[in-house]
């Protein structure tokens, strides 16, 4: 159970995962920052949490830009002048092919954007809960974090940073009442896989194949492991990457 008039910050927040987990944070109970910056759609993001009978506020902010991430903190802090759970979920897939095909452009983008843009975050998130001696964060990895995906080099080398940069952070924030986690989804269907199978069938057999579930999951099954991560229930969880990925890692 969240506490009444708790604030949730999703980044990313305009469609798949971020979407979800949005919404599902509103059915918890809380106040949501919706954050993406794609404005059209994630202004449209912020109606349907309204929808459910809970406040909205959407901020564009794309968060591979310093200044728009501080930015966005510091709205959250002037509207509503607290920050209880966040999912740092804005990401990327970049282009698919081999180590030596990897442009540097590429390498930099995905880059920039999964491991630095949620670093970026992070160091924001921490100074406004160090403030308040409380919160809960989930940053959003990957499978591609645990093992190696072939094609996916600069993807796979940014969520396995996200994992480590959890890891570290939770061990330094641990003792002053702030959670940081992981979560490491397998193939979800979403937009971004749709981008990789082109909706191939074929293409999605494959990728269901992967998981011992013999299936893709949904945002909303990454949803409500966000959720509670966040919740006062998993309140002795800090530093996990956590699989939500139908049995792919247990292989
Ligand atoms: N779908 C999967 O199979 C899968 C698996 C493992 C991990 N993930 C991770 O989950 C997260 C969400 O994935 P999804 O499948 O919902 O992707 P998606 O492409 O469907 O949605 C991503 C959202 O992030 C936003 N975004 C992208 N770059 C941004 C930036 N620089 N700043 C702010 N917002 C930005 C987009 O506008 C979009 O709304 C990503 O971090 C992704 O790597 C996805």
């Amino acid at each position: 159970m969240y506490a009444e008039n708790s604030v949730a910050l999703v980044t990313g927040a305009a469609t798949g995962i971020g979407l979800a987990t949005a919404l599902a944070f509103a059915r918890a109970g809380c106040r949501v920052v919706v954050s993406d910056r794609d404005a059209a759609r994630g202004e449209a993001a912020a109606a349907k949490v309204r929808a459910l009978g809970r406040e909205a506020l959407f901020v564009a902010c794309d968060v591979s830009l310093p200044g728009q991430v501080e930015q966005l903190h510091r709205h959250i802090q002037a509207s509503w002048g607290r920050l209880d759970a966040v999912c740092n979920n804005a990401g990327i897939e970049g282009e698919m092919a081999p180590t030596a095909d990897c442009t540097l452009e590429n390498f930099d983008r995905v880059i920039g954007i999964n491991l630095r843009g949620l670093f970026l975050c992070l160091r924001e998130q921490l100074r406004l809960m160090q403030a308040q001696g409380s919160g809960a964060i989930v940053n959003m990895a990957s499978v591609a974090g645990l093992v190696g995906f072939g094609g996916l080099p600069a993807y796979c080398a940014s969520k396995g940073g996200v994992v480590q940069l959890t890891r570290a952070a939770a061990l330094e924030y641990a003792e002053q009442g702030i959670r940081i986690n992981a979560i490491c989804p397998g193939a979800i269907k979403t937009e971004m896989i749709d981008r990789i199978t082109h909706e191939d069938p074929a293409a999605e057999r494959q990728f269901a194949a992967l998981h011992p579930m013999n299936r893709m999951g949904t945002a909303q099954e990454v949803a409500d492991a966000v959720v509670w991560l966040c919740s006062p229930g998993a309140g002795f969880v800090t530093g996990q990457a956590l699989a939500v990925d139908g049995g792919l890692v247990a292989r």
